[in-house]
């Protein structure tokens, strides 16, 4: 992986890393456990609003665009989906906004009903594991500028995006809230239950993340609701032996055949930002197709036997 260094002039500067960061350097609970620091607020907020910025206009966030449409196409001839959206629908009695103004902007000022954003987007909430540390590293700056940005795409409201990383710090989780972004208080692991529709954007994050979140969400009724954006899970399977990918992953490994995976074009101007990136999507009737024993194979991960290993667990796990 590479990682860009702030140069005198800016921030864009490319930097060969050597080799994977090894995070298991400590474990981590809650938000609680997290470094004390200090950090230009003002300062940060400016390089935030430059990225955001830089991003927008880009032909990556217009080819990003294009390949949402796809995704949602695909979701919705998903008749899970379809049920869900009809029933949320239904449920909801609020009156049509009579305004003028685009959905996204409604949606962020909490104006526009959810009957109409259902309607529009059936991703209830987004949640954001693995973004790193921002204010020191402009990846992740720019990882979190695409999320603000990603946010209005799928029209859900910063209220409703769930952002976590044990290796936040006190004034990187201040700021998050600033932005109106919750903060996951606990060390998941990943492994949140989805109930409903929900983007999960896992930005270079490693093989276990994704593991858990399929571990948390398996079996044919669930998985459907998880929409996951982060590294192509056929790049682990051309990258990584099959059965070093089922030990490793097993999760990953037994569901890619069944996988929908479209993906990102790597068209930024700093091609480390947002590579090897895809949607995955795990339709319902595809679902119906896994055979019962898969389905049957549900023993919770664990990584003790792996060397390197990308996750940060909870303290009790160690
Ligand atoms: C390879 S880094 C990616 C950082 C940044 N997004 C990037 O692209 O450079 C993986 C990230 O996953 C985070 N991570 C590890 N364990 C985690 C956990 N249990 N929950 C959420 N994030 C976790 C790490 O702290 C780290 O920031």
């Amino acid at each position: 992986m590479a990682g860009l260094q702030e140069d005198d002039e800016g921030f864009q500067v490319v930097k060969k890393k050597k080799g994977r960061q090894n995070i298991k350097t400590r474990n981590v609970d809650s938000i609680s456990d997290v470094a004390d620091d200090f950090i230009d607020t003002e300062g940060l907020k400016v390089k935030l609003w430059q990225s955001r910025q830089e991003l927008k206009p880009s032909d990556f966030i217009q080819d990003l665009k294009e390949t949402w449409k796809l995704v949602k196409q695909k979701l919705e001839s998903d008749p899970a989906i379809r049920s869900f959206k009809d029933k949320m629908i239904s449920n909801d009695s609020e009156a049509d906004p009579a305004s003028h103004l685009p959905p996204e902007l409604l949606v962020h000022l909490g104006q526009l009903p959810i009957t109409e954003q259902i309607k529009k987007s059936f991703i209830t909430s987004i949640v954001c594991y693995g973004l790193g540390n921002f204010s020191t590293c402009a990846i992740a700056r720019y990882q979190l500028g695409f999320l603000l940005l990603l946010s209005n795409m799928v029209l859900v409201p910063h209220s409703k995006c769930f952002c976590y990383d044990p290796r936040f710090t006190k004034s990187e989780i201040a700021f998050l809230k600033d932005l109106g972004l919750e903060v996951i208080k606990e060390n998941e692991e990943g492994k949140r239950v989805c109930k409903e529709p929900t983007l999960l954007f896992m930005p270079h994050c490693g093989k276990p993340l994704y593991n858990n979140a399929l571990w948390a969400n398996w079996g044919n009724d669930n998985l459907h609701n998880l929409i996951i954006l982060g590294n192509s899970f056929s790049s682990f399977h051309e990258r990584i032996p099959e059965a070093r990918l089922f030990s490793e992953a097993s999760y990953i490994a037994a569901i890619l055949p069944f996988t929908t995976e479209e993906k990102v074009k790597n068209n930024f101007k700093h091609t480390d930002i947002f590579n090897d990136m895809a949607f995955h999507i795990f339709n319902s009737e595809r679902m119906k197709q896994v055979p019962n024993e898969i389905w049957e194979q549900r023993t919770e991960p664990s990584y003790d036997h792996i060397e390197d290993l990308e996750i940060i667990l909870k303290k009790e796990r160690s």
